[in-house]
């Protein structure tokens, strides 16, 4: 009998007791290949040494100062490395615990920017549907899941949603990709354009969609659009890297393989690698000094912002990213992930497509190739992949409702920066084993 409030309460979880490296062992003896890093988190994988000795000798130094009292070293050391390396003109790191967190930071900083420069009529936010931006109401609010939606819908700020960027399933036989991103920004030109461009905050966006879609890389110059968009109305562009940015992809920010620079851009996740619960917004310097010369105040805050611990956490995983090359590392074992991806599913009869950028790839699940018909959701394939997965002994990110928050499966993998070529052969092995397992247990009929 548990007392904790688990995310499913008719689920018995294994047991975690250790974790090194690229795998997690829990109370039975069994040992699982972290090939999701969690939710995309542990980027150096577990038990780093450099990371752990960072977060004692904080622990010892000053383990807790609440920031409306003092600064720390070592937050000011974090905010200092993440702004030298940050899309240009990036001026401050505002601290908080976690991507929800740093999506309704954002949202605020965002609106209290206009209200400070004197645009206080700006009051709408657009976003993607099939976009994942956290589980608080705001963040919930301007996310474009629809079954994560639903039942919270009358407790949530209006939202204008549009067409995500999802060439898979939304480009045309009779389009370039480039065509296809134009359509989507003139589709979200349309949007401003009914709002009025004068009465909208911000459009946000995960530069590469993770968790509700499975590692959906923008096409070209679809950012780029966007961007001139919207400095054309003075609209603020909000890139949402909490999953995606850190390095997943192979670059520290995802948008720098975009050539797009954003207004606002939140991290979390691989920022403390879940050594410490910690997320960011950077907020590029001239938002920064409209708050210095109006209110003073950013009207936020939490009680455990900038934590010193969480900060040398974060620190140190950012150091030995550095140090140890490890953004090569993500683009060389990204490739080699992929092919091994390409050759294990690339002729599977329901694997419809195989996508994303580094160390971030993701299959998603068809019943049929040629029509991309997807399973029929009642058979919840992507949660029959999760546990035919733990069963061999690998940890993925399956998730269901890829399509329109209804139908569609998709797994998703992000495994550390660390993984070794063993690894990766592991993992592929043991994921076809699991997909093969998974769709065997379906009823007769529904393949
Ligand atoms: C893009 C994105 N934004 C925000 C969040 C929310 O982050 P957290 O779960 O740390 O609150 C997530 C989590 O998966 C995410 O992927």
């Amino acid at each position: 009998m548990t007392h904790v409030f688990h995310r499913q309460l008719n689920t018995t979880y294994p047991r975690a007791v250790a974790a090194q490296g690229v795998t997690i062992t829990d109370a039975d003896g069994r040992t699982y290949i972290d090939a999701s890093g969690g939710a995309a988190v542990s980027c150096l994988g577990h038990g780093h040494p450099d990371v752990l000795a960072a977060m004692h000798r904080q622990i010892d130094r000053v383990a807790y100062a609440h920031t409306s009292f003092f600064t720390t070293d070592v937050a000011e050391e974090l905010a200092d490395e993440l702004v030298a390396r940050a899309p240009a003109g990036m001026g401050r790191a505002y601290f908080v615990s976690g991507g929800s967190e740093a999506v309704e930071a954002a949202l605020k900083m965002a609106r209290q920017y206009f209200v400070e420069i004197g645009q206080p009529q700006r009051r709408h936010f657009i976003a993607r549907r099939q976009s994942y931006h956290g589980n608080t109401l705001g963040a919930l609010a301007v996310g474009g899941n629809e079954w994560r939606r639903r039942q919270f819908a009358p407790l949530l700020i209006d939202v204008t949603h549009v067409s995500p960027c999802y060439e898979y399933r939304d480009r045309r036989a009779d389009e370039t990709p480039e065509q296809y991103g134009a359509r989507l920004v003139r589709e979200l030109s349309e949007a401003i354009d009914r709002l009025g461009g004068e009465n909208v905050i911000a459009f946000v966006a995960e530069t590469v969609v993770g968790a509700t879609a499975g590692a959906l890389v923008p096409v070209p110059g679809y950012l780029k659009g966007v961007r001139e968009l919207c400095d054309r109305h003075g609209i603020l562009l909000i890139l949402d890297e909490v999953m995606c940015g850190m390095g997943r992809t192979g670059t520290l920010y995802a948008c720098e393989q975009e050539g797009v620079v954003p207004d606002l851009v939140t991290i979390a996740k691989g920022l403390g690698g879940g050594y410490q619960p910690i997320g960011a917004v950077l907020a590029q310097q001239r938002l920064v000094e409209a708050f210095e010369r109006g209110s003073g105040l950013f009207q936020h805050g939490h009680t455990y912002i900038g934590h010193p611990v969480a900060c040398a956490a974060a620190l140190a995983v950012q150091r030995v990213i550095q140090r140890d090359g490890l953004l090569e590392a993500v683009r060389r074992q990204g490739a080699g992930l992929r092919e091994r991806l390409q050759a294990a599913f690339g002729a599977h009869p329901h694997v419809g497509d195989i996508r994303g950028r580094g160390l971030f790839q993701a299959l998603e699940l068809v019943r049929e190739r040629t029509s991309k018909a997807p399973f029929d959701p009642q058979w919840k394939l992507h949660a029959r992949i999760k546990r035919e997965a733990m069963a061999q002994g690998l940890m993925v990110y399956p998730m269901g409702g890829t399509i329109d928050g209804q139908q569609g499966d998709h797994v998703l993998l992000a495994p550390p920066f660390i993984v070794g070529d063993a690894d990766l052969d592991a993992i592929v092995e043991r994921l076809s084993r699991a997909v093969d397992n998974a769709l065997a247990s379906l009823p007769a009929g529904s393949r």
